[in-house]
């Protein structure tokens, strides 16, 4: 591993506390900070973690910008599954963030490629990113950028891979409904963030977490990449530091 530290905790909520100590620091330290924000079952103890800490005084959201990694094509903002409304459930609605500074992929637009021009537009006004969180899919998977033969620089769309669709069918009602594309940050989108922390947790990524940061980094595992940053976290429970 290269700029990669790696701390290995007990449990899942272990996992949210520590990296909620992170944002804690970083949005203490710079108040209008711009975080980069993922979805998934990994980060909602951190969510979780977030909405308590605002509530109690600890973090104040009131200057803070988002940037979402991705969102499922043909998804409406307010579509059950669509990541806007994940986000809106687990953090946005709970916490003092002004809903004009929290951003996800516009999944209904019109003109994808001015979307995602926009998108870069858009970070790089707000001075790029300073803190980017990340899970990690069982392909090795960050955002939405599937192995490939090259690591996508700029937001983009995908097809998602049928490990991703199965994997993630389980919020829908049947592996028909969950989208055959999505519109995701770019693998150098995600790596000019000064800073990333990426949450893996269960025994079901300790072999993912391994093929990532201890084999040769290949655009065939997209986290793989990671450890050329120079600034990265990876926080994991037990369970998935198990290799
Ligand atoms: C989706 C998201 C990723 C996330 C991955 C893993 O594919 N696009 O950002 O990291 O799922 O999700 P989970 O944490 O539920 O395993």
């Amino acid at each position: 591993m290269s700029g990669v530290r790696m701390i290995v905790l007990d449990t899942p909520e272990d996992v949210g506390r520590l990296a909620a100590d992170l944002f804690e620091m970083e949005i203490a330290a710079r108040p209008a900070c711009v975080l980069g924000l993922a979805t998934g079952s990994t980060p909602l103890p951190l969510y979780r973690e977030l909405v308590a800490r605002n509530k109690a005084g600890r973090i104040d959201f009131s200057r803070v910008r988002t940037f979402n990694l991705d969102e499922y094509e043909g998804l409406a903002p307010d579509h059950p599954q669509s990541y806007r409304r994940f986000m809106q459930e687990n953090l946005f609605d709970h916490i003092n963030i002004r809903p004009e500074n929290t951003r996800v992929p516009d999944g209904l637009a019109a003109d994808p490629e001015a979307m995602f021009a926009g998108y870069e537009r858009e970070i790089g006004a707000c001075g790029g990113i300073d803190l980017q969180l990340l899970g990690i899919g069982h392909d090795g998977h960050i955002g939405f950028n599937e192995p490939g033969d090259f690591f996508p620089p700029c937001t983009h769309d995908v097809t998602l891979t049928a490990q991703t669709r199965e994997a993630n069918k389980r919020f829908f009602a049947s592996l028909d409904e969950v989208p055959l594309r999505a519109y995701t940050m770019g693998v150098g989108t995600v790596m000019a963030a000064r800073k990333i922390v990426i949450l893996i947790t269960g025994a079901d990524k300790a072999d993912i977490l391994q093929r990532a940061f201890f084999a040769p980094v290949t655009p065939q595992v997209p986290a793989s990449v990671l450890q050329f940053h120079h600034d990265v976290t990876l926080i994991c429970d037990r369970a998935a530091a198990g290799r």
